[in-house]
């Protein structure tokens, strides 16, 4: 692809990103996709490099997804499972390469045995937990624990100003009660908004 061609692409998914949006802010729970600062530290912080089966919760225009297929190596197993169908259409157009999923990553387990694969040493998460109800925040924390093998790493995000509300502060705490260590990376600002991630181990 050329420098321009790329340059159109990424406008095209800021577009379809806020269209998406509008109509389901909940759901989507970001007005933009996240810049190359975040999507390098989520990555990293995963552990992709070295991950045979590697699981992306929510790719939306497919950011961190672009850098997981760049970055890991050719005989890992990689799925993608996200909600939003126009999005999945999309993400399917752009990587044909890549196993992307129109479900909830709820189901997780139940996905990882249709491909016959024991548990997963990483998951990516794009999800927007802040904008979750509690119980759904519970249902897919409950599926990544489940879904990843002893000494796995959770990768997430938060928005830095998101720790001044009631729900960040409830999503961390969620955190540290369901996974073994919980490390929290530096911010972002570079990111907008400014972000931070998540490095949890099962
Ligand atoms: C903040 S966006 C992802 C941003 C992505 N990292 C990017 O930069 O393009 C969150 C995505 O999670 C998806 N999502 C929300 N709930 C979901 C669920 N239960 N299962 C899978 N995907 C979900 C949304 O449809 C949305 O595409």
């Amino acid at each position: 692809m050329s420098s321009w061609d790329l340059m159109v692409a990424k406008q095209n998914n800021t577009t379809v990103f806020i269209r998406e949006f509008l109509k389901n802010p909940r759901q989507i729970g970001a007005i933009s996709p996240s810049s190359p600062y975040l999507t390098t530290e989520i990555v990293r912080q995963a552990g992709v490099k070295k991950a045979q089966t590697i699981v992306e919760f929510g790719p939306g225009t497919g950011s961190f997804t672009r850098e997981i297929l760049r970055q890991k190596q050719e005989s890992a197993f990689f799925v993608g499972i996200e909600a939003n169908s126009r999005l999945v259409e999309i993400l399917k157009q752009e990587l044909p390469q890549a196993t992307i999923l129109a479900d909830s990553a709820e189901n997780t387990p139940t996905i990882l045995k249709d491909y016959h694969q024991a548990q997963a040493d990483c998951i990516v998460s794009g999800l927007p937990w802040a904008s979750f109800p509690p119980e759904l925040q519970d249902k897919l924390l409950h599926a990544a624990l489940a879904s990843l093998r002893p000494g796995g790493r959770f990768a997430t995000f938060a928005y830095l100003q998101g720790l001044l509300l009631p729900s960040g502060q409830r999503f961390r705490k969620k955190l540290r009660e369901t996974f073994s260590r919980v490390h929290i990376g530096r911010i972002i600002w570079k990111n907008l908004p400014a972000a931070f991630v998540y490095r949890c181990v099962k």
